[in-house]
């Protein structure tokens, strides 16, 4: 019988690049903390942005919204939003929000970031991701692009999965990975008709559109309490988005 050939390959431009954050990364004391949101408020918000932004030449997909929920989320946290000096001695916590966004492209897994979220709204953010989209799917983002980030988030939902474990993007100390959105029974309650015809709740399995998170931190710099919080208030803001609105400046 004949034996098929190995094919041994260099690792060099991206893959270099990831060998060496990757490896770094794995040298952090980290934990992971996750949780499932409920998407049914943020599916009826995009519905009902979809035209206005499709009327600006903006695509709009969940992500932006996802991307204002963090940056809100850390005005409360800003702790989370930081570098870590390379010999832990000290931390810097980041004026800007630049939320990192993992894009798989025809070269490899990549991260630009998103400027100043904590400045910009919901379209000017979509705007950007679909700019940042664009230039990666072509191999032509900027050093400035890529350079800067604070803090990342990873949608990897939107190819599969619900659920993974996100490595740290360092000097930053914290990432989130998303899951894909999925329908699914939960208890819930309804309102139905008591025995004299009024109206009452009652618990019932409903539909619910889920989808997972899971945070990794720096376990030398961020304890679990701090995520656990953050990721409640990050969790209200897209189970409830009309309270975004409450919080934006
Ligand atoms: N669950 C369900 N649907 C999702 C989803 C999710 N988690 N994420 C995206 N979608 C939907 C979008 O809403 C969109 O639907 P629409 O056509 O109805 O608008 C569609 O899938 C395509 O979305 P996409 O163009 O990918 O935009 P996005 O803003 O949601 O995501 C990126 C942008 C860059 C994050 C994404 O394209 C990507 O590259 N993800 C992979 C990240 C990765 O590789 N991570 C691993 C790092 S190790």
């Amino acid at each position: 019988m004949l034996a098929a050939a190995d094919e041994t390959r260099p690792l060099r431009g991206l893959a270099r690049i990831m060998v060496k954050t990757m490896s770094a990364a794995w040298t952090v004391p980290h934990f992971g903390y996750c949780d499932e949101i409920e998407m049914d408020g943020l599916i009826a918000l995009r519905d009902r942005l979809k035209p206005l932004a499709a009327s600006r030449g903006v695509k709009l997909s969940y992500m932006p919204m996802i991307l204002k929920a963090t940056s809100l989320a850390l005005n409360q946290y800003p702790d989370l939003n930081a570098h870590i000096a390379a010999d832990a001695s000290e931390v810097t916590i980041r004026g800007s929000h630049n939320i990192g966004v993992a894009m798989d492209t025809p070269r490899g897994l990549i991260v630009p970031n998103i400027k100043d979220c904590q400045a910009r709204s919901i379209l000017e953010i979509a705007q950007e991701l679909n700019r940042l989209q664009g230039l990666a799917s072509q191999g032509k983002l900027s050093e400035d692009d890529l350079a800067g980030g604070t803090f990342t988030l990873s949608n990897i939902g939107a190819i599969g999965g619900t659920y993974a474990s996100p490595v740290l993007f360092v000097p930053q100390i914290a990432i989130g990975a998303i899951g894909k959105m999925q329908r699914v029974p939960r208890f819930g309650l309804v309102t139905v008709d008591g025995p004299n015809g009024t109206p009452v709740q009652e618990e019932q399995v409903v539909a619910k559109h889920i989808m997972r998170v899971s945070w990794a931190a720096d376990h030398r710099v961020v304890d679990g309490a701090t995520m656990a919080r953050f990721s409640n208030q990050w969790k209200a803001y897209l189970e409830e988005p009309m309270s975004m609105v409450a919080d934006l400046r």
